[in-house]
């Protein structure tokens, strides 16, 4: 996969991406990351990327003629296309299915939005989709584009250390994740479940399902509504969930 990122400020890119599973999956060659200077493509000595809002108003608009310029050019870099991006609080929401969803694709275009907004011409005939990654507005799409690139990548096939560790992830079957635990067994007199200890595999499957259960069903009944649970396990929560 390739990944383009349209930002003014490129420099908030560098510590994020060279640590961790994405540093991690760039060095495995799963994937490349480029991020570009929008004021590059800008065409005036002054490298200007905004300008006053037609009809008046407060702050500033982001230029369609440099946003345009750039993602052209960064079209032109590489054979394969795929979508543009636009990250704006007025986006789709970003959720575990969308970060699968565009783990499918070769290239990924990501446009990191600035001041009050961009000239509607780059909503309407730039970008092809628009991202939120939360209903609060951020400075800038910079935090959104590390949050959807960190989400997609751990996606691509070889990304995490062992195969199953994405499939277990809190959302990926709907469900939060079950609590975890490691050593020591006591620890300043606090526990672990005896059922972990245990070595049998079949209960501890089955400890772990409920846990997420419970847990989805306490804190995001959003989720267990729209989750593929069992009749089985519906009477169970109903005969479990404290009240
Ligand atoms: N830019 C500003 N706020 C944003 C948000 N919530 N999601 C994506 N991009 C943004």
């Amino acid at each position: 996969m390739r990944i383009d990122i349209l930002t003014i400020f490129p420099g908030m890119f560098r510590g994020p991406f060279e640590e961790s599973i994405v540093k991690r999956a760039v060095e495995k060659g799963l994937v490349q990351i480029f991020v570009h200077d929008i004021r590059d493509y800008a065409s005036d000595k002054h490298r200007t990327v905004d300008d006053y809002p037609y009809g008046g108003g407060p702050g500033m608009v982001m230029k369609a003629e440099p946003l345009f310029a750039a993602v052209e050019s960064v079209q032109g870099q590489a054979a394969e296309q795929g979508p543009v991006i636009l990250l704006a609080p007025q986006g789709r929401l970003f959720d575990q299915g969308v970060a699968v969803e565009l783990a499918r694709h070769d290239r990924l275009i990501l446009i990191c939005g600035h001041y009050e907004g961009m000239d509607a011409r780059v909503h309407e005939h730039l970008a092809t989709d628009e991202i939120s990654i939360g209903d609060y507005v951020l400075s800038g799409g910079e935090l959104a584009a590390m949050v959807v690139v960190d989400a997609v990548v751990r996606q691509l096939p070889g990304a995490l250390g062992s195969p199953e560790s994405s499939a277990d992830d809190s959302f990926s079957q709907g469900l939060l994740e079950y609590p975890q635990y490691t050593r020591p067994a006591d620890f300043r007199g606090m526990g672990v479940p005896e059922v972990l200890l245990s070595g049998n595999h079949g209960e501890i499957a089955r400890w772990r399902r409920q846990q997420s259960l419970l847990r989805t069903a306490q804190r995001r009944p959003d989720l267990l509504a729209r989750a593929d649970l069992t009749e089985d396990e519906r009477q169970w929560l109903l005969t479990n969930l404290p009240s």
